[in-house]
């Protein structure tokens, strides 16, 4: 029989700071209002002077371990999905590794908010291959501390919190057990790349990766063309995810739960009504957390399994976008 990829645990991690949408109204020209109708957003984590990407997802992941049963010394790889890394080099998967302990291979995977769905499907192919029994995935961001938090970077710095997920993939060798990461699809499109994306420090940038300049030109802040991508997301979304259930031969009616990346909750409903979801099938929290790019899928997973949302045997699908343009679906046999 073959092998299959079964998620055995999931874990999450938010800083304990809240920032609300009054909060950010200190800082610049915005208002509650806007940032509810525009987005969902009601507030976000911020991580508190002294904490690290590294110790946001230590604590997913050691969630993630704990409820699969497992020591980290099981682990036979880690793959961290994240666009705020922790250092310029190396990833941040080196200094989770540091902290679980031991030293079994790792690396980052860098697709924005594509990248815990492009990485979960990387350990799937590890899993399913034989290379590996046991792959540890994490998606990990610190954003608040590269936001642009003036007037001119509103448009940007209020869509966006701090926060990590995890999830244990392991073979499935069991033959009564359909438990598996059943089709995982991929796409990109780099023609858009610079739609929303942060310029520097980046190796582009001639002659040095840092200077007054960039600086002056808020050259190390994200910018975004919002309309353009919303319209990319709303479009990407949904071919995607019905092209990974037909992969699948799965049918929307079949699946229990749709969980998708948390840009904007209007993106998501658009999504949800484009493909006649009904929404006590679907979740979000960006309400709650804002945008946590790679981190977003694997805390709401995370949330459902807590809450009992999702039991074995159930079809779960997961649909992401962002930067990039990346966008990627699942759909897993829980
Ligand atoms: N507070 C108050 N006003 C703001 C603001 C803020 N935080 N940010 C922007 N505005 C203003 C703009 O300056 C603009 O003012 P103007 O009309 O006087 O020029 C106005 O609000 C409308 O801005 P716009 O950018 O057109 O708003 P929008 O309806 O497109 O919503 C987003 C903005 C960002 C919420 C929306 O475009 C979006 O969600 N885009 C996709 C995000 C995404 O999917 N990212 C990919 C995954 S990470």
């Amino acid at each position: 029989m073959s092998t299959r990829a079964k998620i055995t645990g999931t874990g999450m991690y938010l800083p304990d700071r809240v920032v609300t949408n009054k909060d950010l109204e200190e800082l610049m020209d915005t208002t509650d209002e806007w940032i509810r109708q525009r987005s969902g957003i009601v507030e976000r984590r911020y991580i508190e002077e002294g904490q690290l990407p590294a110790d946001l997802a230590e604590a997913a992941a050691r969630r993630a371990l704990e409820a699969a049963g497992l020591e980290a010394d099981q682990l036979d790889c880690i793959i961290l999905a994240t666009l705020s890394a922790q250092a310029e080099f190396p990833g941040t998967s080196f200094f989770l590794q540091e902290k679980l302990g031991g030293t079994v291979p790792c690396f980052d995977l860098r697709a924005q908010c594509s990248g815990f769905l492009f990485s979960l499907n990387v350990a799937r192919s590890f899993v399913v291959s034989g290379q590996y029994q046991r792959v540890l995935v994490v998606g990990c961001e610190v954003h608040s501390t590269g936001l642009d938090h003036s007037t001119e970077g509103r448009d940007v710095a209020v869509l966006f919190g701090d926060g990590a997920g995890a999830v244990i993939v392991e073979a499935n060798t069991d033959e009564t057990d359909r438990s598996d990461i059943l089709e995982v699809r991929m796409h990109a499109d780099g023609k858009y790349a610079t739609k929303l994306w942060v310029e520097s420090p980046g190796s582009g940038t001639f002659p040095k990766r840092w200077t007054q300049e960039i600086f002056d030109s808020r050259g190390h802040y994200p910018k975004m063309e919002g309309k353009f991508v919303f319209k990319h997301a709303v479009t990407r979304m949904p071919q995607v995810l019905r092209q990974t259930l037909d992969a699948a031969s799965v049918k929307i009616d079949d699946v229990s739960l749709f969980l998708f990346h948390q840009a904007n909750l209007r993106i998501n409903e658009y999504v949800a009504n484009q493909l006649e979801i009904p929404p006590e099938k679907i979740r979000n929290n960006i309400q709650t957390y804002g945008n946590c790019s790679a981190a977003s899928i694997p805390i709401l997973l995370s949330e459902a399994e807590r809450d009992g949302a999702l039991n074995r045997g159930d079809l779960v699908s997961l649909t992401g976008f962002g930067s990039g343009f990346s966008w990627a679906s699942a759909v897993i046999r829980w």
